[in-house]
């Protein structure tokens, strides 16, 4: 997989930083990989099916928070303070994220794939995922495979989508941070 890091642009006068591609920027340590993974598979019992038309049969779990995608509401979702500390690990100041899967377990099947799409108005730019398995994620047009363990970070405002799993299961965590700015705010 090629990362490269930044891009940077010029426009009128400002300099600005833009995420042309993705970027691995980090991998979970081995002894927390074993967890994690069954974490995650625990999990999938709190998993529901996903009610975007860009995910159809994909289990999933909001992470923190979650956003009511027709009418943009924030609400309170699963919470867990190990996890918290592992994603505020991964992404400072994340406070809403999405557990999904692709594969078969306790008689559940996901998926897990997703067409290409960007994401909705509650989030900054910034995602970062935390990838369990192996897929094919494409983003802006390119195939990149993604690895077990790797963190990636890319902009979610430009098309991305995973295209193919190529592991037997395969789950991700997906975190954001709520777009303050366009008044998704956290519930305290
Ligand atoms: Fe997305």
């Amino acid at each position: 997989m090629s990362i490269y890091p930044w891009g940077r642009y010029r426009a009128k006068g400002m300099i600005f930083w833009k995420l042309i591609m993705i970027k691995l920027i980090s991998k979970v340590k081995s002894e927390t990989l074993a967890d994690l993974r069954s974490f995650c598979r625990e999990t999938t019992s709190l998993m529901t099916s996903d009610v975007s038309n860009y995910a159809k049969g994909r289990y999933r779990l909001w992470l923190f928070h979650e956003c009511n995608l027709s009418n943009g509401k924030i609400t309170k979702s699963y919470h867990n303070d190990r996890l918290w500390n592992f994603c505020q690990r991964v992404y400072p100041g994340t406070n809403i994220g999405l557990l999904t899967f692709g594969g078969n377990i306790n008689g559940i099947h996901s998926k897990g794939l997703i067409k290409e799409h960007r994401d909705h108005g509650y989030s900054r730019a910034i995602a970062r995922t935390v990838n369990l398995g192996s897929c094919i994620f494409n983003y802006d047009g390119k195939d990149y495979q993604l690895n077990d363990g790797d963190i990636i970070e890319f902009n979610c405002k430009k098309l991305h989508g995973v295209t193919k799993i190529l592991s037997e299961e395969r789950f991700s965590i997906n975190l954001w941070q709520l777009n303050q700015e366009k008044g998704y705010f956290p519930i305290v």
